[in-house]
């Protein structure tokens, strides 16, 4: 078979448009999945919050010499994870998330602010550099207890 000049020209422009559109697909696929930071959005189902590690054993863990990690569930209208203690000068990481609506997890006079969204894990990492008592409340209005909701973590030497 033999193509008209203008038929090769339009095969060929097709063609052309295809590889760029799957071009920018793929390269805006590659791009999207590098835009997620570090660690990214964990997700968790929230009806399954408590069969889900590190959840299904909520409080301090010790991952390594330097670094504990505190896994919190908060639900209306409190946090649960029992004796918070944690040593000063080290990393905590902090892991929460919410079984219900929309909380925080703000403690009084650090930076940690965090948002908790329930079917997500936030993650954030502290180092308490001051012993003592550190009132833990909720910065999200999330119904009619939310003035009650709070708990205590203590820093230790
Ligand atoms: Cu929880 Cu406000």
């Amino acid at each position: 078979m033999h193509l008209h000049k203008y038929e090769k020209i339009w095969l060929v422009f097709g063609i052309t448009c295809l590889v760029v559109f799957l071009t920018v697909v793929g390269v805006s696929a590659f791009t999207d999945n590098h835009h997620t930071p570090a660690g990214g959005i964990e997700h968790i189902d929230p009806e399954k919050v408590r069969e889900t590690a590190p959840f299904d054993n909520p409080g301090v863990t010790q991952l390594d010499d330097d670094t504990y990690q505190v896994s919190i569930i908060a639900m209306a209208f409190g946090y649960e994870g029992p004796e918070l203690k944690v040593p000063v000068g080290k990393e905590i990481v902090f892991k929460v998330t919410s079984t219900d609506v929309v909380h925080s997890f703000t403690i009084d006079d650090t930076k940690v602010n965090m948002m908790v969204v329930p079917g997500q894990v936030t993650t954030k990492s502290y180092t308490f550099d001051k012993p003592g008592k550190y009132l833990i409340i909720c910065n999200e209005y999330c119904g009619a207890g939310h003035h009650f909701m709070f708990t205590e973590i203590e820093v230790t030497e």
